[in-house]
């Protein structure tokens, strides 16, 4: 097993992703700001990897913007650190169209600082959290990876930014072993109930919103656009369950350390699209609540329909997606019902 810098380890995606690798047996490093995520979360990652875990998980609380926390986590470690799993980040879509400086500084400037840091600690393998949100409108569906890359947002235009970084850092010199991970829409949580999404503020997600509903925080589900050239109108997304997405990320790292140095890029959905009123319609069946909701105008910047084209990640990982979306919306009730305000509770200890 390996010893691991995991960047954002404490977020949605980075929360059940250091869960399934400890459970793989690795050791972790994690740097976090918490800007967008909870210590909570690690405590309760602990919770399910069991007491052995402790032992096996270190925190560092700083910026990847930093060199100095950088240059910390890579050397608290008791062996040095062989891979990266890289999190951190920010991903709303309209928030960066509101704030680029802040989205450019923190995706690239963030991921510049993390691979000089890689590099002069020795460690050139790296597994990167990119998105289906580079494809922007897509020409087809579904979607492959030799698709062309064309964000229409700020926030897809960084992690286009730092896939090309990582694609030109490879080609600079020998040994890079990279994997640019394009997540399609992740949504769910841990079966427990204790891990989830609980994004700050008002959901822009749907599925956090819809959830968000069905607790009772919010009074109905706003449907943007009801006039799509889809089978109901509304807008169709590869949903992917966030525990797939985990195990997507450890069978990703497993390939590279066992292969020679590459830039594998895949795509990580499911190769199923379903409407936005399929989801609502689903999700009042898991959580036995009618929800309420009205159809309005387009969202600025949304397309009409996004699906994966899954086969190479099948192909290259041996990986593809097991949860379908009655286990996405039972998983979400699940973790909504036991933490209607989120990680509410803050703790003073971390680990
Ligand atoms: C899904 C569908 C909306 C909210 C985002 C970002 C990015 C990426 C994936 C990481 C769309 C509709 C939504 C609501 C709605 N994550 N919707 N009412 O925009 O497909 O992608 O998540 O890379 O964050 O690209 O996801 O959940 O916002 O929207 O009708 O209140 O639900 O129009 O059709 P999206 P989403």
């Amino acid at each position: 097993m390996a010893q691991l810098l995991i960047t954002g380890g404490a977020g949605f995606i980075g929360s059940h992703t250091c869960l399934v690798l400890l459970e793989a047996g690795h050791n972790l490093v994690l740097i976090e700001n918490f800007s967008n995520s909870s210590p909570e979360a690690l405590r309760r990652v602990l919770e399910l990897a069991g007491p052995k875990a402790k032992s096996r998980i270190q925190i560092v609380e700083g910026d990847i913007r930093n060199s100095d926390d950088l240059d910390c986590a890579f050397s608290i470690a008791s062996s040095p650190i062989e891979a990266v799993v890289h999190f951190a980040g920010l991903k709303a879509v309209a928030e960066s169209f509101e704030d680029p400086l802040d989205y450019w500084d923190v995706n690239l400037g963030g991921s510049r600082s993390l691979l000089n840091a890689m590099r002069i600690h020795g460690c050139r393998t790296i597994v990167f959290s990119s998105s289906a949100t580079i494809y922007g409108y897509p020409n087809e569906v579904p979607i492959s990876e030799n698709a062309l890359v064309s964000p229409i947002n700020p926030y897809g235009q960084t992690k286009a930014a730092v896939e090309q970084l990582l694609a030109d850092v490879a080609a600079s010199e020998p040994g890079w072993k990279i994997a640019r991970l394009r997540y399609f829409n992740p949504v769910g949580a841990h079966p427990s109930g204790l891990l989830g999404e609980a994004p700050h503020g008002t959901p822009a997600n749907l599925f956090p919103y819809v959830s968000q509903v069905a607790v009772g925080r919010r009074d109905k589900v706003e449907i943007f656009g009801g006039d799509w050239p889809t089978s109901d109108g509304s807008a169709v997304r590869d949903y992917i369950h966030v525990m797939d997405l985990a195990e997507g990320h450890s069978a990703a790292l497993n390939v590279l350390q066992q292969e020679a140095p590459q830039v594998l890029t895949l795509n990580l959905g499911s190769g199923r699209g379903y409407s936005v009123l399929e989801v609502v319609k689903a999700f009042e069946k898991a959580s036995q609540k009618k929800l309420p909701y009205i159809i309005t105008s387009r969202r600025k910047g949304d397309v009409a329909c996004s699906v994966a084209d899954p086969d190479l990640a099948l192909k290259r990982l041996g990986w593809s997606t097991r949860r379908g979306l009655e286990d996405m919306c039972k998983d979400s009730w699940t973790w909504q019902m036991a933490n209607p305000d989120g990680y509410s509770v803050e703790i003073q200890s971390l680990i």
